[in-house]
């Protein structure tokens, strides 16, 4: 038995719920947000049923800044502190530049951004006091560079890697370790309405385990499958005229 207590936000469903139940496993004691409720609650019957595991739940938007801070505060009052924070919370929404839909790319940078950006905020003061946390935050592969008609996911995880890089280099004299994952496509309801081919894509509980794995050793940078993860990193090598003809043009289109 561990005993940590574990804030994951975007549990009800896909990569968050499935690291709960890794974290459930492990002995630690759990709070867990989103917005629907019922399916948090199944969530942590679940915990409770498969693991014994003492969870709480915060129902709110991670784009709300007073209600992320106000359920945040009341899952550290009810715990006591917290050891590990998992921003987690996000959405992927297409966003082609000729469609040009203001609205996709406000909720994309407010719940992707904004919302990591809030939870970790709502944290640090704990961590600085107790000397000691560990903050996380799932990125993507999409944040290396802009891909086709997926503009305002791949702004949002850029701007989470460096918010969060930077927030590693401010925390570290206090003890704070700050981790940014950045998977390749992994099976969830993101996934499942994607139209296009997905390369190597991962089974929920595969890439879960490598991010569990990587957190517990306290890794700062995780970015896999490693073939994939390769590949994006040298893509960002490439000068404009190579990638605009590999790319340009190409449909990334979601169900709806
Ligand atoms: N699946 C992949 O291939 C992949 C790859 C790279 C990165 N990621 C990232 O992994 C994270 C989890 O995504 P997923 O794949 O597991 O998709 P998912 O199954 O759709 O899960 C998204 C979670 O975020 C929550 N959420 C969304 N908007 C929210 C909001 N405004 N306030 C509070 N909670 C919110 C959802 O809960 P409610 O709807 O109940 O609020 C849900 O629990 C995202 O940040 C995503 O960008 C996913």
């Amino acid at each position: 038995m561990t005993n940590r207590v574990v804030i994951i936000t975007g549990a009800s469903s896909g990569i968050g719920a499935e690291l709960a139940r890794l974290y459930a496993k492990a002995g630690d004691l759990l709070g867990l947000i989103a917005r629907r409720e019922s399916a948090l609650i199944a969530l942590q019957q679940e915990l409770m049923n498969d693991y014994g595991c003492d969870s709480r739940i915060g129902i709110c938007d991670v784009s709300d800044q007073s209600a992320i801070f106000d359920v945040i505060a009341t899952l550290i009052a009810d715990f006591g502190r917290v050891d590990i924070l998992i921003a987690n919370a996000g959405i992927s929404v297409p966003s082609p530049a000729y469609k040009a839909n203001a609205a996709y790319l406000t909720d994309t940078i407010e719940t992707n951004v904004l919302g990591a950006g809030y939870a970790a905020y709502a944290v640090i003061p704990t961590m600085i006091r107790q000397k000691a946390g560990h903050i996380a935050v799932i990125s993507s592969l999409a944040g290396y560079r802009g891909l086709p008609e997926a503009g305002a996911y791949c702004a949002s995880k850029a701007a989470v890697n460096a918010l969060f890089e930077s927030m590693r280099l401010d925390l570290k004299r206090f003890c704070i370790s700050v981790s940014i994952i950045r998977p390749g496509f992994i099976q969830s309801a993101i996934t499942d309405r994607n139209n296009f081919y997905m390369p190597f894509l991962q089974e929920t509980r595969v890439g879960c385990q490598k991010i569990f794995k990587a957190l517990e050793r306290h890794q700062k940078i995780i970015a896999f499958p490693w073939p994939l993860a390769q590949l994006v990193r040298t893509l960002y090598f490439w000068p404009c005229w190579l990638y605009d003809r590999c790319f340009a043009g190409i449909r990334n289109t979601k169900r709806p």
